[in-house]
């Protein structure tokens, strides 16, 4: 029990950490909550940032949730792996550090499913770089891919899978709100061929 309740911390903690912020502030002394969209993820950090650091968050981003997803291995633990990757999502989008005021959840969720199930990370990515290819929007290639990605989970008769994807794409569109209204209003940045600089 014990050893439960750490890797959901230990998960937690993981998810909290934030290198959009820290990057930001570290090598570019800019605070990233306060320009462009205002959020800490990867898109936000090469709008704001530049392609290396973004590229750099991303990984980051990315990596925190499939160690995660991967501390129940490590610790040699029966628990759901995609249970714990939900500590670290949530640690990723309330995070300690920043009072509780973090990023949309996707590079994350997308660490947390490499861990879970590689093959099917590499058919969501595929989904979400298509999506964007389409409509260059990076917020609505997320909720797309994770719409898509709770559909597609019920081939995997994974109920634990299924539930975590749905709660997922309810949580990752309600924090996407403001880029709804965005792309309703015809205002939603676009990577065209290159990172928009929203101002
Ligand atoms: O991952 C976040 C992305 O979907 C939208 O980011 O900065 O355009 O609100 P942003």
């Amino acid at each position: 029990m014990i050893i439960t309740i750490l890797i959901f911390i230990l998960a937690y903690l993981l998810g909290s950490l934030v290198p959009g912020v820290w990057i930001g502030q570290l090598f570019y002394h800019v605070d990233i909550r306060k320009v462009g969209s205002g959020n800490i993820g990867t898109t936000n950090s090469f709008r704001v940032l530049g392609p290396k650091a973004g590229t750099l968050v991303l990984l980051l981003d990315l990596l925190k949730g499939t160690l995660a997803g991967m501390l129940p291995m490590i610790f040699d633990s029966h628990i759901n792996a995609m249970l714990v990757g939900l500590a670290a999502i949530i640690g990723h989008t309330y995070p300690i550090w920043l009072k509780f005021k973090g990023g949309k959840a996707v590079a994350t969720s997308a660490g947390v499913l490499l861990a879970y199930n590689p093959s099917f990370f590499l058919l969501i990515v595929l989904v979400f770089v298509l999506t964007l290819l389409i409509s260059s929007m990076v917020s609505m290639s997320a909720m797309v891919t994770f719409t898509f990605a709770t559909l597609s989970s019920l081939y995997y008769h994974d109920w634990i899978l299924t539930i975590v994807a749905v709660s997922l794409t309810i949580f990752v569109f309600y924090r996407h709100r403001t880029n709804i209204v965005r792309i309703k209003n015809g205002t939603e940045s676009t990577v065209p061929f290159g990172w928009y600089y929203q101002k």
